[in-house]
């Protein structure tokens, strides 16, 4: 035993006599040319996450009343970073005197990005929304940022047989992860619940009949109206139960929160672990107040310090954007944290089940301006958006 440790001792001691020479030797034998600046892992890094780009709008389609189809390229002539089919952008102008921002699922294809083509599909409901419908044409510019979002199937997690319900606009998410499967991008078997009030309100059901020819199956659930080859009602428990096993799926919740509601209660008896349900998340927006306070909000951003005007019903972030302060924002739900920001005083309230601050955040006093109303006075201090 001994023995050896002292061959191993007197081999370590050889090594460490040749390590001068063996240096300066692979040092002469290198190349003298400079290493280089950008390794293709950087290059990759940037392409996946460009942070936010420049983009311009392409092409507007109205696709049912009150629901219209945008598309856009960008400018640099880059194309859009492959993302998770269900996943969101952030989309942002300036509207009059407020910069405004906000999130809208992706309709085309992780594919489709790679061409240079991206598409969005909004309904017409509220500020930003309704200037997007009304207002905007080919040629426009606008700023987005990279597709974010945890709203998107995951293969060890979730069921191979994935259930999809959607209501309204809530399509969005679902044509580009119809289109993905349909693609070869994903794994899963894809049945999708459509409701809406009558026909006309289906938006996509041209691409939707298409896409049953390369796997989807579709059940389209009208409220109003009675026809054959749809169901009628909503989308309960025993229309699920005749298309799929409820057990034996993962189910994808975008719509309303009425339809969350619904479709929850109905799913509640079955007891599925909380994983095997997921609800895409949706903007925080104001609170219905009889007599909304208002209030003194100061803002600092690096060196500057804004003083606006918050009312108690609507977000700091809202309160931010209408004033023109340029502060960051995506998911607008309290979940992706990218407009966390330290508070320095005053009193506020957090939306009921939108608090996604972590424990640390909470004890050193930040906050998610997106999610957060004042009830005073309040103070502070935000990172600068990109
Ligand atoms: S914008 Fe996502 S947490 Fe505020």
């Amino acid at each position: 035993m001994n023995f050896k440790k002292q061959i191993f001792g007197f081999m370590d001691m050889l090594r460490f006599k040749k390590l001068v020479p063996n240096r300066r030797a692979a040092l002469e034998a290198g190349s003298p040319e400079p290493l280089p600046r950008d390794y293709r892992v950087n290059q990759q890094a940037r392409r996946l996450h460009p942070g936010m780009m420049e983009v311009e709008l392409t092409a507007v389609r109205v696709l049912v009343p009150g629901m219209t189809e945008l598309t856009f390229k960008r400018l640099d002539g880059d194309a859009f970073p492959f993302f998770r089919a269900g996943q969101y952008v952030s989309l942002q102008a300036p509207v009059g005197d407020s910069l405004v921002s906000r999130p809208y699922s992706i309709v085309s294809s992780p594919r489709q990005a790679l061409e240079n083509v991206l598409t969005l599909g909004v309904a017409d409901a509220g500020f930003f929304s309704g200037w997007l419908n009304r207002e905007v044409k080919p040629g426009d510019r606008f700023r987005m940022s990279e597709p974010s979002g945890e709203f998107h199937y995951e293969t060890l997690r979730d069921k191979k047989q994935i259930v999809c319900i959607a209501g309204g606009a809530g399509i969005t998410p679902f044509i580009s992860m119809a289109r993905s499967m349909a693609e070869g991008d994903e794994s899963y078997e894809m049945l999708l619940f459509y409701g809406a009030r009558d026909e006309a309100h289906l938006a996509y059901k041209a691409e939707l009949d298409a896409l049953t020819r390369k796997g989807l199956r579709v059940v389209y659930v009208l409220s109003d109206e009675e026809k054959p080859g749809f169901e009628h009602g909503f989308v309960s428990a025993a229309l699920l139960e005749k298309y799929v096993d409820v057990h034996n799926a993962t189910f994808f919740l975008c719509g309303p929160k009425a339809m969350y509601d619904f479709v929850g209660a109905q799913l509640a008896p079955y007891g599925l672990p909380v994983k095997a349900i997921r609800r895409d998340a949706t903007c925080c927006g104001d609170l219905t107040l009889d007599a909304p306070r208002c209030f003194k909000l100061t803002v600092h951003i690096r060196d500057k310090v804004y003083t606006l005007d918050a009312a108690e019903n609507e977000t700091l972030l809202t309160a931010m954007e209408r004033a023109g302060v340029p502060a960051p924002s995506k998911c607008r739900a309290g979940g992706c944290g990218y407009c966390h920001s330290k508070w320095l005083g005053g009193e506020f309230r957090i939306a009921d089940g939108r608090d996604g601050r972590r424990e640390a955040d909470r004890k050193f006093g930040f906050v998610h301006p997106c999610v957060t109303y004042p009830l005073s006075d309040m103070e502070i201090e935000v990172p600068a958006a990109e």
